[in-house]
């Protein structure tokens, strides 16, 4: 008989695992991590994912989840409860603002909004009960980028734990638990998984004591990650590097393209020498600036339109980070729950495009965006 030993982990696509007798099931308490009992409390699949994303990060332990939000919630539970105050850096992804204002709240915990530039002194935003910050590596849509060491400085300073969304930048271009941060989260529905094909999220904990409290919210709360999911998130993971070299090339050459083309007035992309953060990028950036730009183009509602339809190769697709390029409206989608003087705040207008550059060769996607730019 032939030994089977597959080089890729099968899928365990079951909801429960079976016992011999009660000693086995002994086993399962007395040995944590050596067998599967019930799927939504682990599962071989949704393991091997989190230790691989838990390697790249460099955590003490991580827990996969079924979305971003989902594994942002975990995170702000590993350490908040009723009572509790928390900081949110302002410019950050609209769903993780959603969730904080309109649920958090209602369970007790309540938030104040820092402007990203004040992030670094927070004496003015820090309560007794505060408890911890949460702040974008690279912030969603204008790519504003956090130094996090400094963060990390300032929270350890005021006794507040430091929670980052490392989804824009990933750990092939930002290690935020190497730079001090407490607890690293990702909508893997990203770049980690990269092919649009998965929802899914993460929590990495630097200390093993937040990374089991996030797993006990997770498998309480039932955010767990599916068997199938977990399988297609770790087959995307495997290229993680080779992609985000490439998204990073492609997108700093189509910056420049943009940032000379008459149609567009605004060009926000770390890897250009003009980022206001440029220096910090490339600091903590690992000579690569990641995937995502955005660029203003004319404001008016037929302008925008008439861009989008003009492309050919480009969807305009509200998502990210997916091998092939789409671009999305902020206002529209991701941003479209903050309040009108909050957008107009952040100068996140109709006009800000926010295109997910994708691995494709850099020639067709200039053409692409020059004969749509050229027709508004
Ligand atoms: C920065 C960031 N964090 C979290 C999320 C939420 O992730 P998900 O859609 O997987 O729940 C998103 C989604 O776009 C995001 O852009």
């Amino acid at each position: 008989m032939s030994i089977i030993k597959p080089k890729t982990t099968p899928i365990y696509q079951t909801s429960v695992f079976t016992f011999e007798d009660l000693n086995e099931l002994e086993l399962y308490f007395e040995e944590p991590g050596q067998h599967y009992m019930y799927t939504r409390h682990g599962n071989p699949n949704s393991d091997e994912l989190a230790e691989e994303i838990n390697k790249l990060e460099g955590g003490a332990g991580a827990i996969v989840t079924s979305s971003g939000m989902s594994a942002i919630l975990a995170g702000i539970l590993a350490y908040c409860q009723a009572g509790d105050h928390l900081l949110c850096a302002e410019e950050i992804y609209g769903g993780s603002s959603a969730l904080i204002l309109q649920e958090l709240s209602r369970l007790g915990i309540s938030v104040s909004f820092v402007p990203n530039e004040e992030l670094y002194a927070l004496d003015a935003y820090v309560k007794p009960e505060t408890k911890m910050l949460l702040a974008e590596t690279m912030s969603n849509p204008l790519l504003q980028v956090m130094d996090i060491e400094q963060l990390a400085q300032e929270t350890k300073r005021v006794h507040i734990k430091l929670l980052v969304d490392n989804t824009f930048a990933t750990p092939a271009v930002v290690k935020p638990l190497e730079l001090g941060a407490d607890i690293v989260i990702h909508s893997v529905t990203k770049y980690l998984s990269g092919h649009s094909d998965v929802t899914a999220g993460v929590v990495i904990g630097k200390e093993e004591a937040a990374y089991l409290r996030a797993k006990q919210i997770v498998m309480v709360y039932g955010l767990n990650l599916s068997p199938f999911e977990s399988w297609l998130a770790a087959r995307g993971l495997k290229t993680l590097h080779l992609r985000m070299r490439q998204h990073s090339s492609n997108a700093l050459t189509i910056a420049r393209f943009l940032q000379q083309h008459p149609k567009v007035s605004q060009v926000w992309y770390p890897g250009l020498p003009e980022h206001p953060q440029h220096q910090v990028a490339s600091k903590q950036g690992r000579g690569l600036f990641g995937g995502m730009l955005s660029f203003r183009i004319s404001d008016t509602l037929e302008d925008v339109n008439h861009f989008m339809q003009s492309l050919e190769h480009i969807p305009f697709a509200p998502s990210l980070a997916g091998v092939s390029t789409s671009i999305s409206s902020p206002l529209r989608t991701s941003h479209r729950s903050l309040t009108p003087e909050k957008q107009q705040r952040l100068g996140i207008t109709l006009g800000v495009i926010r295109l997910s550059v994708g691995i494709e060769e850099p020639e067709t996607l200039i053409a692409d965006l020059k004969q749509a730019l050229d027709k508004i």
